[in-house]
């Protein structure tokens, strides 16, 4: 048997040798036409100059058969998400990213294209320390941006101009479509909407900043300011979390599965009498709107919580679903499915009247005649 196992070891170590040496990510100030990227490797990212963020194929939820394109922060204990492509279609092992002049595309390994960014003359590409991954032309100038194609989060510096949206991800680690929109629209208005999963149909807004005619662009700037620019150059604020000494920290602003747009920081430095009291983790630092439960939702859709459930919004922020007494999750992972009835229910064929009763539960509205 001791032979056996000695062998065994030696097979796993032999294979996990390659393995280990597969997964490279390389710092790259420029990337040329012609570079790619596989999620099996050798090349499976490219780092900005700081090393600050990456992009490239990042395991999804640590399954190694299963792949994201992103870009994320290096440094934090999760590398956490700052952009994705391709969240309705994960990328199997073994898919490419390729760089041309046409842009950017992605494709699993029978050469079928599951993301693309299509451009005309891209002659090189930057992973730049600000978070923003860039295609430029043969003038140098950018011709795509990620910053420019947000997927649920903005960083520092980043400008959202009218006609750009962010769409939540579907759970904290799923990162299909989910229920949640923001829009800075054309009309100069910055609205939130619920949406509709299957359909995708928009309901009507949670929250807006009722700037129609006087918006222009969002704005997150580098000391932690997000605002709205208003015709007037005005600025209407949208989150607030000003920082000091912002190169002590990494920042961003996530529309978060459950609606709430959440400005967080990260400080840089990892001992404890350097972080300044400060967790080694994200802390949220300001949220819009300030409630999502109370009266956030005034119109149809079920807002975060769903059918014959009720929406808690704790004290550290964090919005919860409640089942009513007798009545039970119809998938405790999945908790805005909402709850269904623990009893049969009625009929009008017998007379039950006396088999049902009311219950009284405090502090509890569903404020409209709300059966979505
Ligand atoms: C990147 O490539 C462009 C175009 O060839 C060049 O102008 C620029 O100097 C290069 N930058 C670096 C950091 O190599
Ligand atoms: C991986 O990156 C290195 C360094 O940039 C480069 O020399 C090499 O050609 C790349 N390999 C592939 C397969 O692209
Ligand atoms: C990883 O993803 C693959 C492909 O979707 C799936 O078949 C497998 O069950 C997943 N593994 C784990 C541990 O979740
Ligand atoms: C985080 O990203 C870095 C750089 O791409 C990578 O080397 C590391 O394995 C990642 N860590 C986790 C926990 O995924
Ligand atoms: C590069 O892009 C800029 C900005 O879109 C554009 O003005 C310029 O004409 C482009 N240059 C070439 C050579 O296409
Ligand atoms: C812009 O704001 C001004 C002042 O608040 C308001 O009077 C005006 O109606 C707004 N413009 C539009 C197009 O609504
Ligand atoms: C960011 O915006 C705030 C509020 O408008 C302003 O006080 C601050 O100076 C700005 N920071 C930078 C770097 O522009
Ligand atoms: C700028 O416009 C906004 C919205 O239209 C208005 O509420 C505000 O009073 C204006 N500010 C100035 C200084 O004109
Ligand atoms: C927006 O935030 C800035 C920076 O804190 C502050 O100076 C300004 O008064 C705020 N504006 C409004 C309208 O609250
Ligand atoms: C917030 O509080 C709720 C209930 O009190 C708890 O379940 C949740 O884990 C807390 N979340 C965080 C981020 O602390």
């Amino acid at each position: 048997m001791a032979l056996v196992h000695s062998l065994l070891s030696c097979l796993l170590l032999a294979l996990s040798v390659p393995l280990q040496l597969q997964a490279q990510t390389t710092t790259t100030h420029n990337i040329t036409l012609g570079s790619n990227l596989n999620s099996a490797g050798p090349n499976i990212s490219w780092l900005s100059p700081s090393g600050e963020f990456a992009f490239g194929f990042s395991p999804l939820n640590l399954n190694t058969s299963e792949f994201l394109l992103a870009i994320w922060f290096v440094n934090t204990a999760d590398n956490t998400t700052a952009w994705y492509a391709n969240g309705d279609k994960p990328a199997p092992l073994g898919s490419t990213l390729q760089f041309t002049s046409f842009g950017l595309s992605l494709k699993n390994s029978a050469g079928q294209e599951l993301w693309s960014a299509g451009v005309n003359g891209a002659v090189y590409a930057g992973m730049l320390d600000t978070g923003n991954f860039v295609l430029y032309n043969s003038s140098r100038k950018p011709i795509w941006q990620s910053f420019e194609n947000p997927s649920d989060t903005i960083l520092p510096t980043q400008v959202l101009q009218p006609g750009s949206v962010l769409m939540s991800r579907l759970m904290a680690t799923d990162y299909t479509s989910g229920r949640f929109i923001l829009k800075v629209q054309d009309d100069g208005n910055l609205v939130f909407y619920t949406v509709a999963l299957v359909s995708r149909y928009q309901y009507g807004a949670y929250w807006t900043s009722n700037t129609v005619g006087n918006g222009t662009k969002l704005v997150f700037n580098e000391t932690g300011n997000i605002y709205f620019i208003l015709k007037n150059n005005t600025r209407f604020n949208v989150t607030y979390g000003q920082l000091d000494v912002p190169s002590d920290f990494y920042q961003r602003a996530t529309l978060d599965y459950d609606g709430v747009f959440r400005q967080y920081v990260h400080p840089k430095r990892t001992s404890t009498s350097e972080r300044g009291g400060w967790d080694n983790d994200w802390t949220m630092v300001d949220l819009l709107p300030e409630n999502i439960c109370d009266g956030g939702i005034t119109s149809t859709g079920s807002g975060f919580c769903g059918f014959n459930s009720y929406c808690k919004f704790s004290s550290n922020k964090s919005v919860d679903c409640e089942c009513p007494p007798h009545y039970s999750f119809l998938d405790p992972n999945h908790k805005y499915k909402g709850c269904i009835p623990d009893f049969p229910p009625q009929s009008c064929k017998i007379d039950e009247s006396d088999q049902f009763e009311f219950l009284s539960i405090s502090n509890l509205d569903w404020p409209l005649a709300d059966y979505e």
